[in-house]
């Protein structure tokens, strides 16, 4: 499973590229907002950081003005994926960016039947927000299952990118269930890394290995 990371902080990105834990970054208006910088100087460094797809939405909701925006995105680097919401009008332009060579992460998916369709339209992600869907009561990941055997019957290029994780058991599902990409902030994916009794033993390792009086 690849990890992407959730977020446009370029500290962050830059620290857990360093692990060498990141295949690629999501962003979003909200990350951006967060941020207080303006988004194309943000995505220009996170591409300098970074050498994979890396998500950058549009935020305009009529197909024709989401074409200037991701068309604008798309040319700040090879590597940018318009991000595109799931309604009538992204789908629009998820097919016309598809039809022009440009990738397309659609995103605010909660049904397969969303997913479905975005595939359909020649997305090349699909992202369905697990942590929201958790949020208001539902099983996340019974929809990402879902998602899954669906697309497992045909043969559309689309990735499941599994998105709005909170915690170290939605990464673990989605890496249980065989999602192509899970994205995750910067705090889960350190804690993946994390283990008291790891710290412990190697204490302990190195409290023996000092009575020896020895060096490698
Ligand atoms: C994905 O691309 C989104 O940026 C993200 O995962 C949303 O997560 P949230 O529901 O925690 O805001």
């Amino acid at each position: 499973m690849k990890f992407f990371i959730d977020t446009a902080d370029v500290n962050e990105i830059r620290e857990a590229a360093s692990w060498g834990l990141v295949d690629g970054v999501t962003t979003n208006p909200s990350l951006i907002a967060k941020t207080g910088r303006p988004y194309a100087e943000v995505l220009r460094e996170i591409c300098d950081i970074v050498d994979g797809p890396i998500s950058a939405e549009v935020v305009a909701t009529e197909a024709a003005a989401m074409l200037e925006e991701g068309e604008k995105l798309a040319k700040i680097h090879r590597n940018i994926v318009v991000k595109c919401p799931l309604i009538i009008e992204g789908l629009k332009a998820t097919r016309a960016f598809a039809k022009r060579g440009i990738r397309v992460n659609v995103t605010l998916i909660f049904t397969p039947l969303q997913a479905l369709a975005a595939a359909k339209c020649g997305a090349s992600y699909l992202s369905p927000f697990i942590g929201r869907l958790d949020d208001i009561g539902q099983d996340g990941f019974q929809i990402v299952e879902q998602m899954i055997q669906i697309l497992s019957n045909y043969d559309y290029p689309a990735e499941v990118l599994v998105a709005s994780v909170r915690n170290l058991t939605h990464l673990m599902r989605a890496a249980e269930i065989g999602a192509d990409v899970a994205t995750v902030p910067f705090a889960v994916l350190k804690q993946i890394l994390h283990h008291p009794l790891t710290d412990m033993g190697l204490e302990r390792f190195l409290a023996d290995w000092r009575k020896t009086n020895q060096k490698i």
